[in-house]
């Protein structure tokens, strides 16, 4: 079986509804289910014998241990993590924890557990770690997009911890030869994402009649991938990816966030309409078009301005492409939202309300 941690959030739940759509082999997911992992995701696996939910937490050595020595994985996919970078300004004990101290304490029990192993089982074992685009830095309009051999620039508390695991990564295959991949992706969307990212953010609130808040001038840019597409990535690579190496992974969908919050406004506009919904903005005044909502605040502190993914590597050397086009990835995406009210409404607890309060202010709640 493989082992997959942090299988209850965004990324994870829908590699773990791809791998077992797609394998018989099982699954053992480890989620300690923070705030953004939700067992509702992985719902359609309820009752299946090749989904094994774990709850508990990658810090803890001890369980750690027990999990490898009874269930024998033959690779770990490392998810789970801190991941939303305005909480990391907030608070970043947490990412140094989960990201850095977690990241350790797995690849310690790895290595302990893979030493051990007969030599064809050595061989066969991956350690593949899921890292982001954040740790190479930001980029000016002109400059080439992130490569493998970019060099590391993290910029905010959640990217420099990323950074930080990626480190340990490296050194694990470098001293010890633990058989490791890792994963450099660009931003994602899709189902099951949490809506304190931006476009599942601009779905929920439009449908609300909350303002659509957007940093700063709006024209920092992201690429964007569509999940699916990045699950497939990962598959590949754990496939056939070569032990040691780094994969980018991104669509080469750089669009600015304006671009995008005026793209989802739009789709929203045509599947769900704001008139026929009696959509009211916090005035109580109706709403024509969704993108009235749009709202300029305050820029986040140290806000890189533009990531770039140069997906060259794991096309040419694993063939791997991304299917999805931002246009068909996106309305995909709200048509998810739309046809998914009951699990936006439960994700919307009390907690995640007292979170709008706190970073954008009394009125998001
Ligand atoms: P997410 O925040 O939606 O989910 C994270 C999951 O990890 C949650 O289920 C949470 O409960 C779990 N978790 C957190 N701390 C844990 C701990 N200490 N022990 C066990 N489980 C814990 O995140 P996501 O967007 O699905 O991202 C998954 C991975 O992909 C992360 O490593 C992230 O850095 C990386 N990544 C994300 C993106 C993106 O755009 N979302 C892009 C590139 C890379
Ligand atoms: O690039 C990969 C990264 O993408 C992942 O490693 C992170 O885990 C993931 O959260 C994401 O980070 P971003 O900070 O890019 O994603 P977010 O959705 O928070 O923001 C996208 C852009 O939109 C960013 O430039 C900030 C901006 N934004 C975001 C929010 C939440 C706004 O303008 N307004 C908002 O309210």
């Amino acid at each position: 079986m493989i082992l997959v941690t942090g299988g209850a959030g965004f990324i994870g739940a829908n590699f773990i509804l791809h791998w077992c759509a797609a394998s018989d082999e099982p699954v053992l997911n480890l989620d300690a289910l923070t705030y953004a992992g939700n067992p509702e995701n992985l719902r359609p696996l309820a009752g299946s014998a090749r989904h094994l939910f774990v709850h508990g937490d990658i810090t803890d050595a001890a369980l750690l241990r027990r999990l490898f020595a009874e269930h024998r994985p033959r690779a770990v996919l490392n998810f789970a993590a801190e991941t939303h970078v305005d909480r990391s300004i907030h608070g970043p004990e947490a990412f140094v924890r989960t990201n850095v101290t977690g990241t350790f304490h797995l690849l310690e029990t790895a290595r302990a557990y893979w030493r051990q192993l007969n030599a064809a089982e050595r061989e066969a074992f991956r350690f593949l770690h899921v890292s982001t685009d954040e740790v190479y830095g930001t980029l000016g309009p002109d400059d080439p997009a992130f490569s493998e051999t970019t060099p590391y620039a993290p910029n905010s508390p959640y990217a420099a911890s990323k950074a930080a695991a990626d480190h340990l990564v490296r050194s694990y295959h470098h001293t010890y030869g633990l058989p490791v991949l890792t994963t450099n992706c660009s931003n994602n969307y899709g189902p099951h994402q949490f809506p304190e990212k931006l476009i599942p953010l601009t779905v929920v609130n439009a449908l609300a009649g909350r303002p659509l808040p957007v940093y700063g001038d709006g024209r920092q840019i992201r690429d964007w991938l569509y999940v699916g597409d990045h699950c497939a990535a990962i598959r590949s690579v754990l496939r056939s990816g070569r032990p040691g190496e780094t994969y980018n992974i991104g669509a080469r969908n750089e669009r600015t966030n304006i671009d995008v919050v005026h793209a989802t406004c739009a789709l929203l506009d045509e599947l769900a309409p704001a008139p026929a919904r009696g959509v009211r903005d916090a005035q109580g005044r109706p709403i024509e078009r969704y993108a009235g909502l749009i709202a300029f605040v305050a820029d986040r502190p140290g806000h890189d301005r533009r990531y770039a993914i140069d997906a060259g590597k794991i096309g040419r050397e694993l063939g791997w492409r991304p299917a999805e086009t931002f246009a068909t990835g996106l309305r995909r995406t709200v048509a998810w939202y739309l046809s998914n009210p009951d699990w936006v409404d439960k994700v919307q607890s009390g907690a995640y309300r007292e979170w709008l309060g706190r970073h954008y202010g009394e009125e998001m709640r």
